[in-house]
């Protein structure tokens, strides 16, 4: 083979390649689900091709026709839906669909909060700062009766319960750290999730609503890799 031949080929392999990377990489238009639209970092599967629009994208689906929710690496999670979406201020209002099914479920599921939100959740999201501390306790009765007893009225029971075998109880935890430092009592697990409040301070009698009201994440994506 003359030389030339090979000057050739060497141009146009490593050509090629960048144009399937790029092919790859290429994000998926931005799609409508109800009335949000849905870009870059998040992409809708393609229907018609399920196609993916490459990583790092975070995949949504699109609930009920209206309701855009965010899938997560947790295999149980049901995930979190989105209320809203800032792409400037790369902001999300979620709700944690997992908290709010269990209370659906409620009373007499034998469904109890096990999971902290943030262990649903992995990089690049971050609970906003702002956000406070909603700290759910599952308790066997006799614990639950305990807990009550030294809660001085900061623990308030919650429909969620397993007939009179377990309960779930609330408190509010103040400002939101995901590191922990919200007590314990004895016999009882605890998760923690962020929720909102209102001019910073959460009631845990309205556990629901704030459940409902959900909280604030952001995200950060790495800056792009060179091709
Ligand atoms: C988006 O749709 C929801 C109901 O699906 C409605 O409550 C909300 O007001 C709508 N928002 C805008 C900005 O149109
Ligand atoms: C729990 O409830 C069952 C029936 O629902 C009852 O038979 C049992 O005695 C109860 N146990 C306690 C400790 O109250
Ligand atoms: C949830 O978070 C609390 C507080 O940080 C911690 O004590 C607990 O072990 C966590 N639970 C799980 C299941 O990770
Ligand atoms: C979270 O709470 C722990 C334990 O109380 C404390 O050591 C840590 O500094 C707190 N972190 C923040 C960011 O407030
Ligand atoms: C929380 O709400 C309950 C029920 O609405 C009310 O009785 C209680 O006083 C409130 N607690 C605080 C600290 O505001």
């Amino acid at each position: 083979m003359a030389p030339g031949h090979w000057l050739a080929l060497a141009l146009w392999l490593p050509l090629m390649l960048t144009a399937a990377t790029a092919e790859e990489r290429r994000p998926c238009s931005p799609n409508k689900c109800g009335n949000h639209t849905i870009s870059h970092p998040f992409w809708l599967p393609d229907r018609a091709t399920g196609r993916s629009c490459g990583s790092p994208d975070f995949e949504v689906t699109c609930k009920d026709k209206i309701t855009p929710v965010i899938l997560t690496s947790a295999a149980i999670s049901l995930g979190f839906a989105i209320l809203r979406v800032s792409y400037e201020d790369r902001s999300l209002h979620v709700v944690d669909l997992g908290k709010r099914y269990l209370l659906q479920q409620a009373p007499n599921s034998c469904l109890v909060p096990i999971w902290n939100t943030s262990a649903k959740l992995s990089a690049p999201f971050t609970i906003s700062p702002g956000s406070l501390g909603l700290v759910l306790y599952s308790c066997p009765e006799a614990a639950g009766a305990a807990a009550l007893a030294l809660g001085g009225g900061e623990l308030v029971r919650t429909g969620m319960r397993c007939g009179n075998e377990s309960q779930v109880l609330v408190r509010a935890g103040g400002r939101y750290n995901g590191t922990g430092g919200y007590g314990r009592y004895e016999g009882c697990d605890s998760a923690v999730m962020p929720v909102l409040g209102a001019n910073g301070e959460a009631n845990a009698s309205d556990y629901v609503r704030l459940i409902d009201d959900g909280f604030f994440l952001t995200w950060e994506l790495p800056p792009p890799q060179p091709e």
